[in-house]
Formats: structure tokens, sequence, C-alpha cells
């Protein structure tokens, strides 16, 4: 069946661009094209076309109320704009957005975009996943990994998504994010078991304007704290009945918290550096994952600080570990320094920068093996 369009575009150039874009696209039918966006908007509230693509004004006030509004109606909006910077696209898909094609309008782009809304396929997890940052050395990268994989996830997965402190007593995520956490994590995992805390979600942090929600022990604990094993299973179950994707960072004794927080995890990130003393650690790991089984399918190696010309391959770790590397994510030491020191992710220091980028596109091949999993 053809799926309707309403065009919402001021440019009759543009329009007419579309329009031969679509001619041959049996898929869709273009039902009105409106320069007025309030008479558009009227007769989409009506109508309820499947797809209204709708080209960004400079009224961006107006636009993305707009926008907010047709999504909430349950209509794909395809966003239409010159300015395809990274903040600009994540801005218009925040405000509703199902997708953005940049303008001047390649034909592909347009049909791409189109076809992925017919195909109602919004990757919405039936089963949350607990993703955990692993090392059994210190000073590795957990901590970076764990904030910047979950705002970059938090960007595309159009849910909420919960970074988890359990680097405890005292972990490095309010640091990292210049935050101020409140609550205490063993007080919640006890509320919780008491049957006191509805919403976990309500007790988390929000960060800034994002879907990023953070659970994080204060910096000045007036004594050291704890969490019991059974604890840790109590938070798990009730952080998986609010969020799709929950990032754990956490220590790197294996211990019987660390040992519990692992095997209640969906996946594990074993995170490494190139050189032959970690890669020993790195085979420890493994070695200590199967013993207190760890299926192997759940644990992914994550090479961090790679360097493309390092005396040592990503053939050799490979090899020495008798398994696939997941992903390398590039040594960048200006930025990663910049965002620790300024609390803000990496993304926010430098959109365009190697590291920004590797954490982009982990965060999205991440969530496509989780959709894949969920499905299986
Ligand atoms: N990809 C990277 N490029 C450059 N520097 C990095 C990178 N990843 C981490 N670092 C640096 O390594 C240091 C340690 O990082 P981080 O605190 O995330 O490690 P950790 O494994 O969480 O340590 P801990 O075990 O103490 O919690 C930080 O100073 C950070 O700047
Ligand atoms: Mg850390």
């Amino acid at each position: 069946m053809n799926s309707s369009v309403v065009i919402f575009e001021k440019d009759s150039s543009v329009v007419k661009i579309m329009q031969a874009h679509l001619k041959d696209f049996d898929e869709v039918i273009i039902d009105k094209v409106y320069s007025d966006y309030n008479k558009g908007f009227k007769y989409v509230k009506e109508n309820k076309p499947k797809i209204v693509l709708f080209s960004i004004t400079s009224d961006r006030v107006l636009c993305s109320k707009m926008i907010g509004k047709l999504s909430e109606f349950g209509i794909n909006v395809i966003a239409l704009s010159e300015d395809y910077t990274t903040s600009n696209i994540i801005q218009t898909l925040r405000w509703g957005a199902k997708d953005f094609v940049s303008k001047p309008i390649i034909k592909k782009d347009l049909i791409v975009a189109i076809t992925k809304c017919c195909q109602d396929d919004i990757k919405v997890l039936k089963k949350s996943q607990i993703i955990t940052i692993f090392s059994n050395k210190g000073g590795i990268g957990k901590t970076a990994i764990a904030v910047n994989l979950a705002y970059e996830l938090s960007k595309q997965v159009r849910d909420k998504v919960a970074l988890i402190d359990l680097n405890l007593p005292i972990g490095d995520i309010p640091t990292f994010l210049d935050i101020r956490p409140s609550i205490d994590i063993s007080e919640i995992a006890n509320n919780i078991r008491q049957n006191n805390f509805l919403n976990i979600s309500d007790t988390c942090c929000r960060y800034k304007d994002s879907d990023l929600y953070v659970l994080a022990e204060p910096l000045h604990l007036e004594e050291a704290r704890n969490i019991s094993v059974n604890q840790v299973k109590t938070l798990f179950d009730s952080l998986r009945n609010n969020f799709s994707y929950i990032i754990v960072d956490m220590g790197s004794n294996v211990n019987k918290l660390n040992s519990a927080i692992l095997k209640h995890s969906d996946r594990i990130l074993l995170t490494t550096v190139v050189n032959l003393p970690q890669i020993r650690n790195c085979q420890r790991c493994l070695d200590l994952f199967k013993n207190i089984d760890i299926p192997d399918k759940n644990v992914k190696i994550v090479l961090n600080r790679y360097l493309e010309n390092d005396e040592i391959t990503v053939d050799d770790v490979e090899k020495a570990l008798n398994k696939a590397v997941y992903w390398k994510i590039p040594n960048n030491y200006f930025t990663m320094m910049s965002s620790i020191n300024k609390g803000i992710p990496v993304s926010e220091i430098n959109e365009n920068s190697n590291i920004t980028d590797s954490f982009s596109k982990l965060a999205s091949k991440i969530a496509d093996d989780m959709f894949e999993q969920d499905l299986l």
C-alpha cells in the first residue's frame, strides 16, 4: 500500500526536486504540499499521513513545537535542512523527528529515509540490556568509555539510558560529568527491597536535558559504604524495569561483588590497552569468566588508546586472546583530558574528533547488536 506524504516547504524549487525524486518511487504518494506551516499542521492533524517531509525554517521555536506535536500524533517526521552539523541533527531528532535529510536533497538519501519510516522499524528493545565495562587493571579507561558510550547511546536510541557507577565506594562518574548526586546507592537498593521506591528513574540524576540518567554515589560520603551481592541483583532488577540500556562502570578487583555484577550483565566490554602485560591480564580475565560461567558470546574485547601503527597489531591481540577484537577506541589525549577537566562528554568538546566518532559508532554498533539479539 502507498504511504501518504505531506511536504512542508517554503521554497517551490525544493518542492519540485522532491517531487522529481519521488516520481517513480511507488511506496509513497505525495498527498499535499504546504508553504504555510500552520495550514499544513491543521491538515496533518486531521488526516494523519504516514510521513511529513518537514523543512526546518529559521523559526526554530515553531519548528520544534510542530515536530514535537507531529511525532506525538504518531506521524513520521523527516527533517530537511541545509545545516547538517551533528548538533543540528541531534537537536532535530530530540524534537521528535524520526530522520534527517540534508539539503540539497539527494534522491538516495530521501528514499532511504522514507523507506525506514515505512518499515516501522523503531528499535525498541523487549528486554533491557545491562552493558558493563570491565578491566582487571585500573586506569585503562573504563569510566571514560562508560560515560561516553552511555551519552552517545542516549542520543541514538530514543529511549532512556541509565549510567550506573558501581566503582564503589567512590567512583569517578560525577567528576567526568560534573554532577553532584545526592543519593546513596546502598540506601536505594535497601529501599527498593522494601518497595519504598516505585520508580528508580526518579532517583537518578538526569544529565542536562538528555535522555541519560545517572546513578552514582555522592563525592563525599561520611563513611565509605558498599553494596551487597543481593543489593546488586535488586538494583539491576529495578533498573531493568525502567531503562532499555543500562551502562555500568565498575572497579577492577575480582571480588564477590564485582563477580556478581559481571554475572548479571548481558554484555561485558572487556577493555584493554595494547601492551603485553595488559594482554596477559585480558587472557586471565577470559579464563576467570569461563570459571564463573559467563558465556563467551557475552564478552567483547575493546582496545582503548589504540594507535594505528603500534608494534603489536590487532591480529597479534586476536591470536593471543583467541578472540576477535570488537572495537578500537583511538588514543586522543588532548580531547579526553579536556573532556575530563571540563566535566563534559568528548562529543561536547569536539564533535568532529576521531574519538567522538569512535564512541558514536560504538554506540550504534551496540544498539544494532542488542536489537538483533533481542529478536532471537
Ligand atoms: N582513548 C583515550 N585516549 C586518551 N586518553 C584516554 C583514553 N581513554 C582514557 N584515557 C585517559 O586514561 C585515564 C584513565 O581513564 P579512566 O579514569 O576512564 O580509567 P578507569 O579504568 O576508569 O580507571 P579506574 O580503574 O581508576 O577507575 C584518564 O586520565 C583518561 O584521560
Ligand atoms: Mg574509573
